[in-house]
């Protein structure tokens, strides 16, 4: 039996010997470092035709936390206005959708199939929620959603896929469609997680920083790291901290320490311009 644990605060400790592991991997050539760039986007829509709608499970833990958040609503009725920024094929969104019927929902990827998946799915409609097709890196995401609009953006294991040096102007760019007061509910792998400990020889691309088998790549959050860039992108921490858990590998048939960065930060009301 695994025991399922929840803690918080404090990161996972490592074994001398999982530390050398990690220190001492030779990184991926600057070569192919530039063509796994280059094709990400490419690697992300290749995953999903082959997984199409299949790998990731609904994330019902956004409701639970979503109830927090509908809390700020100054009236019953409000209608809240979300952003699911990287949504792949709506795990999050469609769940919240359900639970509130007068949630509105903009939900972008890059991945064009992913954002079919979305348009395809039977709680889809547009009077409730707008997808579209997006690089979070590059393309201001004013053209679909009107600036300082937005309630409450997710980004649920969205920035890991981004290389590090890309991370603030993804921050910022949707930074600028979250209201003053707003909230960025974010999750991601944290530091030494076991998937961390698991890339084999040859896919390390840089501190923290690994690419898998079909090419898509992986950061693992610390706290500080992500409290530092979100800081850069004007917005202000509310909660930042680690979730240690213990789950089962089925196929390994072993108990694995998982680590995720469970955070939230606020827009503040009188906010720089970026
Ligand atoms: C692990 S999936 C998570 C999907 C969804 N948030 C969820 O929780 O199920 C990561 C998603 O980020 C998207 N993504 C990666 N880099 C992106 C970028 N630069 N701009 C937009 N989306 C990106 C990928 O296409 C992929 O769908």
């Amino acid at each position: 039996m695994c025991r399922f644990e929840k803690q918080s605060i404090r990161n996972r400790v490592l074994t001398q010997e999982e530390m050398d592991k990690l220190g001492a991997e030779v990184l991926v050539s600057d070569f192919k470092q530039i063509k796994l760039e280059e094709e990400a986007q490419k690697n992300w829509d290749l995953f999903y035709k082959r997984n199409t709608t299949n790998f990731f499970k609904d994330r019902h833990w956004t409701t639970r936390e979503f109830e927090e958040l509908k809390a700020c609503r100054e009236f019953a009725a409000q209608r809240l206005v979300l952003l699911e920024a990287g949504c792949g094929v709506g795990n999050c969104i469609f769940p919240l959708l359900e639970d509130d019927l007068t949630l509105f929902v903009y939900a972008c990827d890059f991945s064009p199939r992913a954002v079919e998946f979305v348009k395809k799915h039977p709680l889809y409609c547009p009077e409730r929620c707008c997808a579209f097709q997006c690089d979070l890196t590059k393309d201001d995401l004013r053209q679909h959603v009107p600036e300082g609009s937005v309630d409450v953006i997710t980004l649920i294991f969205v920035l890991s896929a981004v290389h590090p040096d890309k991370m603030t102007l993804v921050l910022q760019n949707i930074s600028r469609v979250l209201k003053p007061g707003g909230i960025l509910l974010f999750r991601d792998y944290g530091l030494h997680d076991h998937a961390m400990l698991r890339f084999k020889a040859g896919s390390k691309l840089g501190e923290n920083f690994y690419v898998r088998q079909d090419g898509t790549r992986s950061y693992f959050f610390s706290k500080d790291f992500l409290a530092k860039l979100v800081e850069e992108a004007g917005l202000q921490p509310v909660a930042n901290d680690y979730v240690l858990r213990e789950t089962v590998n089925k196929k390994e048939g072993l108990c694995v320490p998982r680590v995720f960065l469970q955070s939230k930060f606020t827009k503040p009301s009188q906010s720089r311009s970026l």
